[in-house]
């Protein structure tokens, strides 16, 4: 094996009613006053909202509820979070919902624990983060893996910029996941999450590091699993079991255990983001448009590991040879794609087909202004970008 770290320290509850112990979870990480931030109205239709503000006055926990969290989170709601916080004087925020609660989440508890720093001056690393608030999360979608990551991700709507960062800080101290929670997702969010708990394995699994056995077919059982389950779940929605295993393989696809050891990729993501960024388009989306068009650019780096990915994920073993196996892989993951009704190319997403000067300012943004090149299985610079985005730009 290759040498690495791992920190995963965030507590799960996993199971039918893991909600319920909220407020036992809560005082065991030290809060006694705090803030649930939720999105846009589903945790309330759900009666999630209410039971939890219930649960936690019943334990004589003092909470605020702050809804309205959208997709592709903003920063300007975070900012408002951070006042709303320090005036309600939180030591603990609790995302109630998926990736956008969560990023929130942890974006306030940076705020209201630096009073007097604009949280983007994180993002945008002009501020080392050195504290935070604990975050807890009750989980209600299983996709972005944020319940047991260390990233964060933001849009900053006045500049188009929608952005990460990495920190410890950002580990949330527990996450209670209750797979009924997810009954009421609608087929379009299941199948971004597949995507997205897909992705954060494929972006990892696709390196040139050699002599991972574990951490290689970890990320392959966890691939064959989620496919498997995915098709059950878009089937029916309220199916525990598969609802389940999508939950727990969300997690574990963005804790680091599918990548240990191994030098990371993540061109699709960035590559998604900037389309995020720009059209407001969901996470999953972004990253099913454009994972063909990076593995047709990228797998002449390596063929025989996107042979191996479509003999050990998709069952390819009669291809003539490696090129035919890494191709038929890359046809696959597209045929399933399509099969969760996702769009693989930009026509099939909200933005439709895209002028060529919008691809150059896609590419040119994915560069940060050529300061930078994306990925590590091939390095990819703004040529490489622009030659994807066009790709997948019909
Ligand atoms: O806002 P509400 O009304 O709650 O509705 C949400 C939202 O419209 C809905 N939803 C959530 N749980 C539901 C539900 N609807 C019915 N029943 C439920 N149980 O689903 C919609 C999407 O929610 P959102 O939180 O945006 O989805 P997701 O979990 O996919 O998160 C996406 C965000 O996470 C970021 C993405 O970039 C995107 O901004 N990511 C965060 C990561 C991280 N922090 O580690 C890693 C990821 O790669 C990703 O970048
Ligand atoms: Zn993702």
């Amino acid at each position: 094996m290759q040498s690495f770290t791992q920190y995963a320290p965030t507590e799960i509850v996993f199971g039918r009613g893991a909600e319920d112990r909220l407020a036992e979870w809560v005082k065991k990480h030290g809060g006694s006053r705090v803030m649930l931030v939720y999105g846009g109205g589903s945790a309330v239709r759900s009666g999630l909202l209410p039971k939890l503000e219930a649960l936690l006055e019943k334990e004589g926990v003092p909470c605020a509820a702050l809804g309205g969290v959208q997709p592709n989170p903003l920063l300007s709601f975070a900012r408002e979070g951070v006042v709303r916080a320090r005036e309600f004087g939180a030591d603990m925020i609790v995302a109630v919902g998926g990736g956008s609660a969560i990023d929130t989440a942890k974006a306030i508890a940076h705020g209201a624990a630096n009073p007097g720093t604009d949280i983007w001056q994180f993002w945008k690393a002009e501020r080392p983060l050195t504290q935070s608030l604990p975050v807890g999360v009750v989980l209600t979608l299983s996709a972005a893996g944020s319940e047991t990551s260390s990233s964060a991700v933001i849009t900053n709507q006045e500049t188009g910029e929608k952005r990460g960062i990495n920190t410890d800080f950002n580990r949330p101290r527990f996450a209670l996941m209750n797979p009924e929670l997810t009954f009421t997702l609608p087929p379009f969010q299941i199948a971004c999450g597949i995507v997205d708990i897909m992705m954060h394995t494929l972006d990892r699994y696709f390196t040139k590091t050699e002599g991972n056995e574990f951490t290689d077919e970890v990320a392959e059982a966890l691939l064959r699993v989620v496919i498997r389950n995915g098709r059950k779940a878009m089937a029916d929605p309220a199916d525990y079991d598969a609802m389940s295993e999508l939950m727990w393989c969300g997690s574990v696809s963005h804790n680091g255990l599918t990548g240990l050891g191994v030098v990371m990729d993540f061109s699709v993501h960035q590559l998604g983001h900037e389309l995020g960024g720009m059209f407001d388009i969901a996470h999953g989306a972004s990253l099913s448009i454009l994972w063909g068009s990076w593995a047709s650019y990228v797998r002449g780096e390596k063929p025989e590991r996107f042979a191996r990915y479509a003999e050990k994920v998709w069952g390819v073993t009669d291809a003539a040879d490696t090129e035919a196996a890494a191709l038929a892989g890359i046809e696959k993951t597209v045929d399933y794609f399509r099969e969760l009704n996702m769009p693989v190319c930009f026509s099939g997403g909200a933005m439709g087909v895209q002028p060529e000067p919008v691809i150059a300012e896609l590419a040119l943004r994915c560069s940060f202004y050529e300061k930078r090149l994306v990925g590590q299985f091939k390095k990819l610079d703004r040529e490489d970008l622009y030659n994807i985005y066009t790709a997948a730009n019909r």
